[in-house]
């Protein structure tokens, strides 16, 4: 139930003017900043159409109040131009809670995205290169994306753009051949290939022929000579087990690993259709394609030694996504600091006559800062995703011991993981992507701030009195909801009723905070309600319909958690 669309549907009604929509009068509602002034407010002026406003509200009240939609108000008042309007609390309260038991984990899904294909690229790590902090984000954000995306009903594709292509590889294939122990790389891929990768650069300033050989060894690789391939398929198959099994520790999942090689095949009609188009100027020895904006720097596609680039598979990846998918949405979740990138990448293809270009999006994060660096970093300057999640679920243990309630707990390492790992994708995900991230785990393990485990406490607060009435005998399956009439208690049902409407809002500016601090706002209302009432001690009727209540809002917190990713747990 969407109560302000259902008030909107029902002015517009009695409005009586075809030329009125729903976007404008619900554009026009307002919520009054207290409670006693009602639900929603409608200022009656663009209605009037050279009335006095007073008149119309006075006219539009008398109409709603006797037609069929009467019940659905307490009252509504004409203040000067203003309609105030007062919702009949048990039938809204009824309605909202019966649903959210009813549909349960599917509740406020909708069917609006269906038959649309909606692509998220997320993650995208680089082969050999350390899953580091700001992969963790495109990690959050991507994986949240398309939750929220799913749960409107659009058919996702999920992607993982892995970077298994480029000359770096040429690079790791020359230090291999000098420096590479494959037992030492099979057992800690990532930071051995890092090693002899570093190592490469540090011989290579003496040794400058090194990046010639480098080069060569690229080439051949894009050429598909055996040998080598057989190297750079070592180096892919260990690095994605190790970014799997991260996978597998956040719960994430992609539905297709197409990395930057899987295009390498592709460029080659890339290059000619800019070509035939003209598209294509020489600078520097290198084929570049210039914008006619001020600003736009050119867009390199094929290096002066006749190989392609980052961008040019980004813009062959986008054409064989449109093909193969036919796409609604094209959506990129890479950091900030490449929004230039993809500025070039779109605009290319927009002058290669592609107008699909503009359903392309760069959705963009920004850094995360360390101030009080208590991490350890293996290696140097890189905060490693697997130092921070295995911190984070430490500390969380802690925690539970020091707070006592280990022994309640049936799994603490279980639950430990599931607090651990949920703080920190939900602090990601807590303000504006493109604002700076300050990790402090302190801030972040916070039972009582705005934070993961906050959110999980209020959940498993209101499971443990629902397994309290059950051990109690007390069944609330049939009770009256239209009692849940008191202040605390319809703040909550308004709260738990706004649900679509934050996914809808989220999705519109993929912004994934939109539902991080709904999760909190339930928890707010929840907790005011629940420390003013002794909900076992109620009048039975009361306290059937309280449970009920507190049942549709864990169930209502559990949803919109697994919408950023994050778990809960019956006890903590
Ligand atoms: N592998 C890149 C990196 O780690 C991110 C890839 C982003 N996606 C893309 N289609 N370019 O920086």
């Amino acid at each position: 139930m969407d109560i302000k669309k259902q008030l909107t549907e029902i002015i517009i009604k009695y409005t009586n003017d075809e030329a009125i929509t729903e976007d404008f009068i619900s554009g026009l509602i307002s919520v009054p900043p207290e409670e006693k002034l009602g639900d929603f407010a409608l200022p009656c002026f663009r209605l009037a159409k050279g009335r006095k406003p007073f008149e119309v509200a006075s006219e539009l009240r008398e109409q709603i109040l006797s037609g069929n939609d009467g019940e659905f108000f307490s009252d509504i008042k004409v203040v000067g131009p203003y309609l105030n309007f007062y919702l009949n609390r048990g039938k809204v309260s009824d309605e909202v809670v019966s649903e959210i038991l009813r549909d349960r984990e599917n509740y406020g899904k909708l069917k609006e995205g269906e038959g649309k294909k909606v692509i998220v690229e997320y993650s995208s790590p680089n082969i050999a290169k350390p899953f580091h902090i700001g992969h963790l984000c495109s990690t959050a954000i991507g994986n949240s994306l398309s939750r929220i995306y799913d749960f409107l009903g659009y058919d996702v594709v999920r992607i993982n753009h892995i970077g298994d292509w480029g000359t770096q590889f040429g690079k790791l294939i020359s230090a291999y051949k000098r420096w590479g122990v494959r037992e030492d790389i099979e057992k800690d891929p990532i930071n051995e290939l890092l090693k002899i990768y570093v190592k490469f650069h540090e011989v290579a300033k003496e040794k400058p022929e090194l990046e010639d050989e480098a080069r060569h060894n690229f080439k051949l690789l894009e050429e598909g000579d055996p040998e080598v391939t057989a190297l750079w398929k070592f180096f892919v198959e260990v690095s994605l087990k190790e970014f799997n099994r991260m996978y597998d520790m956040l719960g994430i999942g992609f539905d297709s690993f197409a990395g930057e090689s899987f295009y390498s095949d592709k460029m080659p009609e890339i290059v000619d259709i800019l070509r035939e188009k003209s598209l294509l100027e020489e600078s520097d020895g290198a084929q570049v394609v210039r914008f006619d904006e001020p600003n736009m720097p050119p867009c390199i596609i094929l290096k002066s030694d006749g190989s392609t680039i980052y961008a040019t598979r980004d813009i062959a990846a986008a054409l064989y996504r449109k093909r193969h998918y036919d796409f609604y949405k094209n959506i990129y979740v890479v950091g900030t600091p490449q929004a230039l990138h993809f500025k070039q990448v779109f605009g290319v293809l927009k002058k290669m006559g592609f107008e699909w270009a503009d359903d392309c999006v760069h959705v963009g994060f920004g850094y995360v800062r360390f101030p009080d660096r208590v991490l350890s970093t293996r290696n140097g300057d890189v905060v490693l995703l697997e130092d921070v999640i295995n911190e984070s679920i430490a500390k969380t243990k802690e925690i539970i011991v020091e707070n006592g309630t280990a022994d309640q707990i049936d799994n603490i390492d279980e639950a430990a993981k599931v607090i651990g790992i949920g703080a920190v994708l939900f602090e990601f995900q807590k303000n504006g992507r493109e604002r700076d991230i300050v990790f402090e785990l302190a801030k972040m393990l916070d039972f009582e701030g705005e934070s993961g485990p906050y959110v999980q406490y209020s959940y498993a607060r209101g499971r443990s009195v629902l397994r309290k009435a059950a051990d109690l005998g007390i069944d609330y399956k049939n009770a009256d909801l239209g009692l849940l009439t008191d202040d605390l208690e319809y703040q909550l049902v308004k709260v738990l009723q706004k649900l679509t409407q934050q996914v809808r809002d989220s999705a519109s500016k993929n912004e994934p905070y939109i539902v991080t601090r709904y999760a909190i706002e339930i928890c707010k209302a929840f907790n005011k309600f629940y420390n003013s009432t002794n909900v076992l001690k109620s009048e039975p009727d009361v306290r059937a319909a309280r449970l009920a209540l507190i049942d549709a809002t864990t169930s209502t917190i559990k949803e919109t958690l697994n919408l950023i990713g994050v778990g809960v747990v019956e006890k903590m």
